[in-house]
Formats: C-alpha cells, structure tokens, sequence
C-alpha cells in the first residue's frame, strides 16, 4: 500500500466528470487499498479518485460509521436540510458554512463490482454527496456563494504559499 499524493484545486482532473469503473479486478483493489490509505494519513473521512489525479467515478470513505467503496456512485434520493461545516483535502481543508440535505440514498457498486443501495443521515449523508459530485468534477466551493467561494480561494492560495 501507499500514500498518494493529493490533487489540489485548481488542478483540471478535479473539474472534470470521471469516466466509469468497468474493471473490478486487482487493480481497482490496490487503488482502493491506496486511496484507504491515502484518507487516513490525510484525516480525511472521504477520498475521490480524481483527489489522486485520476479522473474515475470512485471514492472511498470512513464517516460517522459508514465505511465503504462506492463505485459509479449515483444519488438516488435526498430529503430534508442540514446546516453544518463543509471542507475538502483538495482545498487544503479549509472550511465553509454548507447547506446539504438531512439524508441520501446512495447506489453504488462495491470493489467486486456488485450493486449496493446505503442511507446515511447527517455527516454520512454529506460525505455521500460531497464524495459523489468529486466523481461528477464538482467542488463544494461550486456550491457556496461567489463572495464566500472567492474567500476560501484566497485562504487557499495564502496558505499553500506559506507550506
Ligand atoms: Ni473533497
């Protein structure tokens, strides 16, 4: 096993939709394996291919609970709203206030390639969401304000010249 190195914004492989996981083989078990390894050097509680530079519909993630290997994720349910604190690895875990739904519906399928459905409430339900639109090139920041998104730039931009 080994520690990946993370793909920070404004890399392109983050902006883009990931192609699908076709090949359930032993490949796909190292690199899940890998990207495991890589969250929890990182303290992360979820991981996507494209934060590794590869631009695959696959995450992994140990949140609240729920741990487990999505590949090809959809959403196939929201309900509710929950307030709460959003960051991501890939923008140097600075975080923003993010409006999310309460609970999701996850349809995925696992490292052997058999389709699963999962609900999560809570910080499960935003790690499903925040995870799966990393698969579709999508940043929490694309979903805060202009004003509060040019903010987390900023801090990110500051801190990445003071590492
Ligand atoms: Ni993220």
């Amino acid at each position: 096993m080994a520690v990946m190195e993370i793909t920070e914004f404004p890399e392109r492989v983050l902006k883009e939709v990931g192609a699908a996981v076709e090949e359930f083989d032993e490949g796909l078990e190292k690199l899940v394996a890998d990207m495991f390894e890589t969250m929890y050097a990182e303290e992360g509680v979820g991981l996507a291919a494209p934060q590794v530079g590869l631009s695959l519909r696959l995450f992994v993630m140990d949140c609240a609970g729920i741990k487990l290997v999505a590949a090809n994720p959809e959403i196939v349910s929201v309900e509710g709203e929950q307030e709460g604190e959003e960051g991501c690895l890939s923008v140097g875990k600075i975080h923003a206030p993010l409006k999310r739904a309460e609970r999701a519906r996850l349809r995925a399928q696992d490292v052997k390639g058999e389709w699963f459905e999962r609900e999560a409430e809570g910080l499960a339900a935003r790690c499903f969401l925040h995870e799966t639109d990393h698969c579709d090139g999508t940043l929490f920041i694309d979903h805060l304000s202009p004003l509060r998104r040019d903010m987390v730039k900023r801090r990110f931009q500051k801190m990445k010249r003071w590492r």
